[in-house]
């Protein structure tokens, strides 16, 4: 008889967790939909008694909404998650729930733009003190840290320039100081990196990009530690109304049942991709840190499993017109934000990059690829045809 208790490989756990999760029913694999706002309960006495397992209103989820809340909770080591409406979303709303008017926060430089808006846009006003950092400062963090200092927004690598923070190093100072650390760990996606087992607070997802990995569904996700850090998320959702719909949660987990496939495929073909265009003459620097000449190679090796699809190149000093042109001859590449779905996708990034403690000093214009799963061969065949625009 095999061994019930023995530890499963992530695939396994992945295609099985969650099963259990309440509201699940016993002979089906996936959760049923269950599109709710009122619930009904059998006595009057029942409406304010709070018992922990009691439904009573359809924003707190449903079925389908507990089932992925349990599967981001053990692919990410979580003791809690909660759902937000998209990405930034679970970005803006983790941030404001862990700090005050009158606080600091350290933002890394490399972090997504429209967090950065939100930091310098919102909370700023709001009174709370807004300071970048080097991606890159480690340790050395701990100069810019003040007695104030609330909280260290991370994200790592940062997804277009792909800098990897020290996340261990980070976390072991904030932690000695009481302040909240928290991720935007779209990259990793839970899979390739476990923030929450190096001692960071939240692991935040856009669960639009690889969890769902079909281009078709905006959510995110906010992991927490433990159940204490667990609590000011749930108390915020719940203040501010924030929820996903059943619906987007069942495509969301469906999604996830196959990312352990998708992700291994994606990391095996963008590795063959990058190595291929570092060979290339026209490109003067490819950013991916599982290549060896990346300047952040050592922590990538140390602190990830893997690495996913996303990944950026410099080109050597070309005019913009003829980087669209470069864009605009690739067929299998469509030009559109976003990454982690399917298909392959294409951006030039030089008007998003916004930099102020660490200078964004580049050789050329930076190009951000994310593959899908088309055939690498098919893709490099693309991209070999499309670079002639460049000369
Ligand atoms: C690193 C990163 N974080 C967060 C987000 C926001 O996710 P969403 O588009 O679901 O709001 C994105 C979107 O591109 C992203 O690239």
């Amino acid at each position: 008889m095999s061994d019930k208790n023995k530890p499963k490989g992530p695939h396994t756990r992945l295609v099985h967790s969650a099963r259990s999760a309440k509201g699940m029913s016993k002979d089906l694999v996936n959760p049923p939909i269950e599109r709710a706002s009122t619930i009904l309960f059998e006595r009057a006495e029942d409406l304010y008694a709070h018992k922990p397992d009691q439904r009573y209103y359809g924003r707190k989820g449903t079925a389908s909404q507990d089932a992925l809340r349990a599967a981001i909770a053990d692919l990410e080591g979580a003791a809690d998650v909660v759902l937000t409406p998209s990405g930034l979303s679970a970005c803006t709303m983790a941030l404001q729930a862990v700090c005050e008017p009158g606080q600091h926060v350290l933002v890394s430089d490399s972090v997504y733009g429209p967090t950065r808006a939100f930091c310098d846009e919102v909370l700023a006003k709001n009174g709370i003190a807004i300071e970048y950092f080097d991606p890159r400062a480690g340790a050395a963090l701990q100069s810019q840290l003040r007695d104030n200092t609330c909280a260290i927004f991370l994200e790592s690598p940062g997804s277009l320039t792909l800098e990897i923070n020290d996340l261990p190093a980070i976390a072991k100072l904030a932690r000695a100081r009481g302040i909240t650390t928290l991720i935007d760990n779209t990259w990793g996606a839970g899979w390739f990196l476990k923030p929450l087992e190096m001692g960071i607070d939240y692991s935040i997802q856009a669960a639009t990009k690889y969890y769902t990995g079909h281009s078709d569904v905006m959510m995110g996700a906010i992991a927490a530690r433990n159940e204490k850090c667990a609590k000011p998320m749930a108390d915020y959702a719940r203040l501010s109304g924030i929820t996903v719909s059943p619906d987007d949660a069942y495509l969301v987990l469906r999604g996830m049942r196959t990312m352990g496939v998708r992700m291994e495929h994606q990391q095996q073909s963008a590795l063959r991709i990058a190595q291929w265009l570092s060979g290339r003459e026209e490109i003067a620097q490819v950013l991916h840190p599982a290549l060896p000449e990346h300047p952040d190679h050592a922590l990538w090796k140390r602190d990830f499993s893997g690495a996913c699809g996303l990944f950026s190149i410099i080109l050597k000093p070309v005019s913009p017109e003829k980087v669209y042109g470069f864009l605009d001859n690739l067929n299998l590449f469509g030009i559109g934000y976003s990454w982690g779905g399917f298909e392959s996708l294409v951006i030039h990034c030089d008007p998003q990059i916004k930099r102020t403690a660490s200078p964004w000093h580049a050789a050329g214009p930076l190009v951000r690829f994310s593959i899908g799963l088309e055939d690498t061969d098919d893709l490099i065949a693309d991209i070999e045809g499309a670079l002639g625009a460049l000369s």
